[in-house]
């Protein structure tokens, strides 16, 4: 099977969503080779996991890039490399915008260069702001509050430049909070630092943190602390192979929000880890940080009515039972 489709160049197929991006690639029959710097990358889960080919490199690099595209036949890129940490970009905003946009900017020449005008983004809910509405769609204003939002926002307008003067067709997914693992326990999420919930959660449920912050809980929510969409990797995951095959068969550039349509607040994720693990630890809370929201959740109908896309795991207990059995297995004997 795998003969007869094409090959997708996965940027960041080392990091946490690029390798659940990886594997439902091959298991739609794609041929996956990764680009990856590996600055925060697993060289051993694109090596010996799933088995496909790891380019040492990096975005901002075009020679490299020039390369690779013209000794590969490859027909799209899934572009997932850039640096994710809100609160560092705030404070390093030029490593951002080099990183996260003029990295892009090289590989989107270094395509065009090669003839290869199919390009798949990952995006971010944090473009929108403070929501106006919940759930938010994706006709919600702009405002990114942040030098990564920022940075997103800047080549959606790229790609939008692009398409109109060079054809590049591409799809923008705007996650909200990816989450969970795959159900086999040998891809999951391991960010350093770590700033999401679910893994802070778990890596106390394992000890290997004395306690895990509530950043408030005096907002206007029904138990006070803050509600978040939590959409299950593998879901980001099949939605991008659903976006590849709509570029592919000729579709125009698009733009999709890709949330689970469920929040749920900092309490009740902690309440089912503890659940899940059947591990008791300690809670502290604190203030609000700033620029946190009392409620973020996205619609995506749309995603769902254009590109036939369906959550399969929309519920928070699978969600953090999936995380823990990856978890259990990076952490226990280390
Ligand atoms: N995790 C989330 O909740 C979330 C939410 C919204 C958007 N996103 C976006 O999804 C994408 C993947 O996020 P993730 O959580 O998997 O992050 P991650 O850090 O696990 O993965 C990013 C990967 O990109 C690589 N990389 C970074 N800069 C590079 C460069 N210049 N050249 C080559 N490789 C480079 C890193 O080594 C890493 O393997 C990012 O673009 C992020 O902005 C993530």
């Amino acid at each position: 099977m795998s003969d007869t489709k094409p090959t997708i160049l996965v940027t960041g197929g080392a990091g946490y969503i690029g390798s659940h991006a990886v594997l439902s690639l091959q298991k739609a029959g794609y041929n996956v080779i990764v680009y990856d710097n590996l600055s925060y990358g697993h060289p051993e889960i694109v090596k010996d996991v799933l088995g496909v080919e790891l380019i040492v490199g990096d975005t901002n690099d075009r020679s490299m890039l020039d390369k690779v595209f013209s000794t590969r036949n490859i027909a799209a890129v899934m572009h997932f490399a850039a640096f994710i940490a809100v609160g560092e970009s705030v404070k390093e905003p030029a490593i951002y915008y080099q990183n996260n946009v003029v990295g892009t900017l090289t590989l989107l020449e270094a395509m065009m260069a090669a003839n290869i005008n199919k390009f798949v983004f990952s995006s971010t809910c944090a473009i929108y702001g403070t929501p106006q509405e919940i759930p938010m769609t994706e006709n919600h204003p702009n405002n990114p509050l942040s030098p990564y939002a920022s940075s997103k926002y800047m080549v959606e307008k790229i790609l939008k430049d692009f398409d109109r003067a060079y054809g590049l067709k591409s799809v923008v997914f705007r996650y909200f909070n990816a989450s969970g693992a795959d159900p086999s326990g040998n891809l999951g999420e391991d960010h350093t630092p770590e700033t999401h919930l679910i893994p802070l959660a778990l890596l106390t449920a394992l000890k290997k943190r004395d306690h895990l912050f509530i950043f408030g809980t005096d907002y206007e929510t029904p138990d006070g602390t803050a509600i978040r969409d939590y959409i299950h990797v593998n879901d980001l995951a099949s939605a991008h192979v659903l976006g590849l095959n709509y570029l592919l068969e000729g579709g125009d550039s698009e733009m999709f929000n890709l949330g689970n349509g469920n929040g749920f607040s900092v309490r009740e994720v902690i309440e089912m880890t503890k659940n899940v693990t059947g591990i008791d630890f300690l809670v502290k809370e604190s203030d609000r940080r700033p620029g946190d929201v009392p409620i973020l959740v996205g619609s995506s109908e749309k995603a769902q009515s254009i590109l036939g896309w369906k959550p399969e795991y929309f519920e928070l207990r699978t969600i953090v039972e999936h995380a823990w059995q990856w978890h259990k297995k990076r952490h226990d004997n280390s």
